[in-house]
């Protein structure tokens, strides 16, 4: 165990999460309490996020002391998300995290979210032999998709360029609303991605989009030709919410289809603007994060698409793809390390956040 010893905070939507790393990145502890008070809406509810947080984190905090076998006052930093995300949420990590290190008179970050989430491909798995994570090499290009982004970003030494993002809505957010509509439960892109694995995207009647844009992303065409696909399924007497009886699937064939040709759209474009990023520029190492980095068939495309063209793709371990406190200790402790050490006392929760910016501070 390497010092400084970091303890991480994430609360920007509906996890509540605590980790512990050491100095050289080793995720001694990383402790997610998803709230399922949500499910009963199909989405999540700020004010009941919020509240939720405030309840788990003393359960949540320590069991990732406990596990990683430390004590508060061993902890040498402290870092916790400032935005983008639901303010209400923010404020209660961040405040904790402030209030923590200030007692404590440890130095605070105060760390973007994407800026976790970008990095955390080369965090190792969690626990007692946990390995140090991998230094990230100088130069990348990083995706990152969740349900609040979709972006492409250029990493050079510590300066974070977006290269590409969404225009409307992101890539999960689409695989969310497809799944609500077809009554399954919240968070719904696990779900639209489970079952589209049974479906023939081929047979499904959602168009080939074509794409302008140049690099950004646009998820609301797709999503609004498959939602009309549910209705003109549903005008033919198909049923389009899930048996009652508990079969599975418990999809009609034809449904199956329609998730799978779904997917396979949101995937397909996925692919098309990396294929435009790498005819403009070289793209030698690829990392690729964010909640939806679980996506079964995005992980086969990518890992094809990266062999074709022999470039280095680093997945992010599915245990951090989700958001996590890890990702955030570990932005901090590189920060840290690139002689960035802000005292972000004064750091103010904010919904909206350009990455941008803050990485060139
Ligand atoms: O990174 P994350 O935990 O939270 C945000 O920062 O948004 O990502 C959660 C998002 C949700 O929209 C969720 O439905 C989506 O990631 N997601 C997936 C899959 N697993 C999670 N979307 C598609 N396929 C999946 N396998
Ligand atoms: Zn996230």
């Amino acid at each position: 165990m390497r010092h400084p010893l970091v303890l991480g905070i994430e609360t920007s939507c509906d996890d509540t999460a605590c980790a512990v790393l050491d100095g050289e990145g080793r995720v001694l502890s990383s402790v997610v309490s998803s709230q399922l008070a949500h499910q009963a809406y199909g989405g999540v509810v700020p004010e009941i996020a919020s509240r939720e947080h405030l309840s788990n984190w003393p359960a949540v905090s320590a069991e990732a002391l406990g596990r990683a076998g430390v004590t508060l006052p061993e902890i040498d930093l402290v870092a916790a998300t400032r935005g983008p995300g639901l303010v209400g949420s923010l404020l209660v990590g961040l405040s904790l995290g402030k209030a923590i290190a200030w007692s404590l008179g440890r130095p605070f970050h105060a760390v973007h979210h994407l800026e976790g989430h970008l990095y955390s491909p080369f965090l190792t798995p969690p626990g007692a032999d946990a390995a140090p994570a991998v230094a990230p090499p100088p130069r990348f290009t990083a995706l990152v998709v969740s349900g609040g982004h979709t972006n492409l970003f250029e990493v050079d030494d510590g300066r974070i360029e977006t290269l590409a993002e969404t225009r409307d809505d992101a890539f999960g957010e689409a695989f969310d609303k497809i799944g609500k509509r077809v009554g399954l439960p919240y968070p719904q892109g696990p779900h639209v991605d489970r079952w589209a694995e049974l479906g023939d995207p081929a047979r499904s009647t959602i168009p080939k989009p074509q794409w302008a844009l140049g690099l950004d992303f646009s998820y609301s065409g797709l999503k609004s030709q498959a939602l009309l696909a549910v209705e003109t399924l549903e005008r033919a007497g198909v049923p389009t919410q899930p048996r009652e009886n508990g079969t599975e699937p418990p999809f009609e064939p034809a449904v199956l289809d329609l998730l799978a040709g779904f997917r396979a759209a949101a995937v397909g474009q996925v692919i098309d603007k990396l294929s435009r990023l790498a005819r403009t520029r070289p793209v030698e190492v690829l990392a690729v994060s964010g909640g939806a980095a679980a996506n079964r068939l995005l992980r086969r495309r990518l890992g094809e698409w990266a062999a074709e063209r022999g470039v280095d793709l680093r997945l992010v371990p599915l245990v951090y793809s989700g958001d996590n406190a890890a990702m955030i200790a570990h932005a901090a402790l590189l920060a840290e390390r690139r002689g960035h050490s802000p005292h972000a006392f004064d750091a103010d929760a904010t919904s909206r956040l350009p990455l941008d910016l803050t990485s060139r501070a």
